[in-house]
């Protein structure tokens, strides 16, 4: 028996199936257990190593040429596999920088400063055809409104087109989980997978002049005609400004609205301090994290701490597991806005971190702001949960806003 073998049966194992109905409509429970059985638990099914504890997946986050994402981050060898050129999320080193750059340009602060205004008008107008309405659905309502308006007006794809964008942005995180049974393909699944599979053929043949002129988009094959940007670059850093925008920050304030219609004192908090906000969304954030899980492959052995894993594993980073870690933040379950998390996980951390953090705090800020000047109260009826296997969110949140 190797050194390696000895150190993989030490691994606690959690039985639980973390893809299950029940764990998918309330991971918390779980996320405790986990936490609580060791550094590094081994899951049944995915067989993967599980990383739970705050310090422990940063610590991972930033250690990208062991535990490496060119290998896939999803859970299934199809999305780790199959999927044709590899976009900025799944690349490492020198790839992945080229491709990261292009994007950076407009996803800076800097860069999205100017945007802050008409974003905040775009919210306005929303929310003023809501206060005082009678009960709505506060996800397609608000929290659908900026992002999808930012992919047609900042990203500049086809307006027509940015309802079907929805639809393949929540499918492609549904099958980054495990996606077989007992070797077969899950049933519910199959069209999820192909939605995934058509979205990147339709961003792939997307036609350069359709895009709004002077957008994002439009920009990025301007550079591959004046400046050598090759096509397939091009193509591929178009799909990192449209797939992982949608359903992220759609949830995001999906999950922001729930808590803050739950807790009515910490809206009070904000209204009576909008400084308050940016904390606010910080806190939302790490309370209630969107993106369940990523992955990692690990290259070569890695030792970290009391977090051993072997050349060859696959690595389950659980963001929203870390960011509910009491050995980081006092009574985590508490949703706080005063508490300012800055340093929160669910936009990952190291070189992979998420590059569109500022927009989607940006989204979240303004939307925050429109309602505490608009707003005294939020109510809102139980939300119906997203089974998603990739993000943690709302699919109904039936809400009431009382004018201020
Ligand atoms: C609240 C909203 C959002 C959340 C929770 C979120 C979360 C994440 C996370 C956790 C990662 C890192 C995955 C990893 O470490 O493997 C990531 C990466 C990424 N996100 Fe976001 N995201 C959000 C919004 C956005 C927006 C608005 C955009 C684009 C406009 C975007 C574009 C990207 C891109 C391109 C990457 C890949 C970065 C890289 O690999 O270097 N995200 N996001």
């Amino acid at each position: 028996m190797t050194d390696t073998d000895t150190m993989t049966q030490e691994y606690p194992v959690y039985e639980h199936d973390l893809f299950a109905e029940d764990a998918l409509l309330n991971p918390f429970p779980h996320y405790a257990a986990l936490r609580e059985l060791g550094p590094v638990v081994r899951l049944r099914e995915p067989d993967v190593l599980a990383l739970s504890r705050f310090q422990d997946v940063t610590n991972a986050l930033q250690s990208p040429d062991i535990l490496i994402s060119g290998e896939g981050t999803g859970f299934n060898r199809f999305i780790n596999q199959k999927v044709p050129e590899p976009g900025v999320l799944n690349s490492d080193g020198e790839r992945h920088r080229r491709m990261r750059l292009p994007l950076m340009k407009h996803l800076s602060p800097v860069a999205l400063k100017p945007m802050r205004e008409r974003l905040r008008t775009l919210i306005d107008e929303q929310i003023d055809t809501l206060v005082g309405a009678p009960t709505f659905d506060a996800i397609t309502n608000i929290a659908y409104h900026l992002p999808v308006e930012v992919v047609s007006e900042l990203v500049g794809l086809p307006a027509e087109d940015r309802m079907k964008m929805i639809r393949w942005a929540t499918a492609s995180f549904n099958v980054l989980g495990v996606i077989e049974k007992d070797g077969e393909m899950i049933p519910e699944l199959k069209e999820d997978l192909e939605s995934a599979m058509e979205v990147i053929g339709y961003l792939r043949d997307l036609d350069p002049d359709t895009l709004r002129p002077g957008s994002w988009s439009a920009e990025l094959f301007q550079q591959v005609r004046e400046k050598g940007m090759s096509l397939a670059d091009a193509r591929v850093s178009l799909r990192a400004f449209v797939l992982p925008s949608l359903d992220t920050t759609i949830n995001a304030m999906g999950n922001l609205l729930d808590n803050l219609a739950r807790h009515p004192d910490q809206y009070e908090l904000l209204r009576n301090d909008p400084s308050l906000i940016p904390s606010a969304v910080f806190e939302g954030m790490r309370h209630t994290s969107i993106l369940r899980w990523f992955s990692r492959f690990a290259a070569a052995d890695y030792v970290s701490g009391d977090v051993f894993i072997p050349k060859g594993e696959r690595v389950m980073i659980l963001f929203g597991a870390a960011n509910r870690d009491a050995r980081k933040y006092p009574d985590p379950d508490l949703f706080d806005v005063t508490r300012n998390p800055a340093d929160q996980l669910s936009w990952s951390a190291g070189p992979h971190l998420c590059a569109g953090k500022h927009l989607a705090r940006m989204e979240m800020e303004v939307m925050l702001e429109a309602l505490v000047n608009k707003v005294a109260r939020i109510e809102a009826d139980e939300p119906v949960r997203l089974r998603n296997r990739g993000v943690y969110g709302i699919k109904e949140l039936p809400m009431r806003l009382f004018a201020a």
